[in-house]
């Protein structure tokens, strides 16, 4: 079975991080890009922590 995810860019701060916990609270699976990895590897744990959902990602310059 294919599993479906929400691809969230900008998700290490601002509105793409609140957007990030909104998706999360509605059962998507997250896929989170921003450059600051350190950053997005803090918000996978603690969402991994609060919902029972797969949280992936990746660090990506998007310019
Ligand atoms: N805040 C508002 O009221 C508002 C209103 C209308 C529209 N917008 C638009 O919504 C978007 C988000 O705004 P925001 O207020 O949340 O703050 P922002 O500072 O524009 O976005 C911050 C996020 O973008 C990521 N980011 C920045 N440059 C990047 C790059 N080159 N590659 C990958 N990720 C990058 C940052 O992560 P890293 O630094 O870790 O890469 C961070 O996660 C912007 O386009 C803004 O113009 C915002």
């Amino acid at each position: 079975m294919f599993m479906k995810y929400t691809v969230i860019t900008g998700a290490s701060s601002g509105l793409g991080y609140h957007f990030a916990y909104v998706a999360a609270k509605h059962n998507h699976n997250l896929i989170l890009i921003a450059r600051n990895f350190e950053q997005l590897k803090k918000i996978q744990k603690d969402i991994m922590h609060q919902y029972n959902i797969d949280v992936v990602c990746i660090k990506c310059d998007l310019i």
